[in-house]
């Protein structure tokens, strides 16, 4: 199946015009994928959160399987900001494709390091994935908390004029507040979300199945819990809100944008089927055409609600 023509696929996200809504979610794409696809294709391409230094990730096993899911514990392994500049950058500069870096530090401070020395030619925006443990306060999740992402957002935006994305944890009590905080501070569009915080045991040994003990569920399991996410985030701020969540076919980026999602990332499902994305893309301009939807951005926000008595309280609260 070709692409059609007639459908307008563009979208404006973060600060960014995309030539489509899809890209890849950080960690689950990387320069080998060229072999089945053409990167020219894709809305964005979003690199593996980098660190400063050199990480060697978590112990093995890192991966394991659960019924339409996967559960990662990989650790961020990075071979560091120098190799990322020497090496990464230059393989990516041919590509007509805006490159968004994705970047991770234990402290604002280093976040804020890590995105000025990335803010360079070739660089389009910076994905702060900020669902990684802050060591300043207690270690738990910058995102965990409001005033934790505020006070990280901030200095990030004070660090670099580039779009700034900042990519939410689901692991958190009220994702609208935390994301509202990111607003606040200054990102340009919000990511959500990372995976949720699970875990499996191995039958016969008794054993966790990861040697992190704990990993992160991505996959189509998790698709409807963050959708509601993104449901609830896109009524809760005025920047765009990029949806991920268990998305493979292009009906699931169509929910996720009706849902609120001005654009969407592809994570799990490249595992499954590297070529997820561009299938994804000519899906939904086929779906664009069979409605007569001419601009694939009229779908963000377009989920129809029945005017509710206390809407508020109704999304917040649904009705067991
Ligand atoms: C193997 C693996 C590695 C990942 N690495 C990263 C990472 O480096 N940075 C990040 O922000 N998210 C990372 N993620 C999370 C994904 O970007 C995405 O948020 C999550 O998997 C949900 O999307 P999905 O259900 O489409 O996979 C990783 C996910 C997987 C499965």
């Amino acid at each position: 199946m070709s692409t059609p023509t007639a459908v307008d696929l563009s979208v404006t996200v973060g600060g960014l015009r995309l030539r489509n809504p899809v890209m890849p979610a950080s960690g689950t794409f990387a320069e080998g994928l060229d072999r089945v696809m053409d990167f020219n294709r894709l809305g964005a391409i979003v690199t593996k959160t980098i660190t400063r230094e050199l990480r060697t990730g978590n112990p093995l096993p890192r991966v394991v399987e659960r019924p339409g899911s996967l559960i990662n514990a990989i650790g961020i392994p990075s071979k560091g900001v120098a190799h990322f500049i020497e090496e990464t950058l230059p393989y990516y500069a041919p590509y007509n494709t805006p490159l968004v870096v994705s970047i991770s530090a234990p402290t604002a401070e280093g976040f804020a390091g890590l995105a000025a020395e990335l803010s360079l030619p070739g660089v389009a925006a910076i994905e702060a994935n900020i669902s990684c443990p802050n060591i300043e306060e207690d270690g738990k999740a910058f995102a965990m908390r409001a005033e934790t992402t505020e006070k990280v957002t901030r200095q990030l935006r004070d660090a670099t004029k580039l779009p700034l994305w900042v990519k939410l944890t689901p692991n958190t009590g009220d994702m609208p507040e935390v994301a509202r905080a990111a607003e606040a501070a200054g990102a340009d569009a919000v990511v959500v979300a990372n995976t949720i915080l699970s875990m499996a045991i191995d039958l016969k040994t008794f054993k966790p199945c990861l040697g992190n003990i704990m990993g992160g569920l991505s996959g189509p399991a998790i698709k409807p819990i963050i959708l509601r996410h993104v449901f609830q985030c896109a009524r809760a701020i005025r920047i765009p809100v990029i949806g991920c969540g268990g998305i493979a076919t292009s009906d699931d980026a169509v929910e996720y944008m009706l849902a609120g999602a001005s654009a969407v990332q592809v994570g799990t499902a490249t595992f499954v089927q590297p070529a997820a994305m561009t299938t994804i893309i000519e899906g939904l301009a086929a779906f664009c055409m069979h409605r007569d939807i001419a601009r694939v951005a009229e779908l963000s926000g377009g989920v129809v609600i029945e005017e509710a008595d206390e809407p508020d309280l109704a999304w917040l609260n649904p009705p067991t």
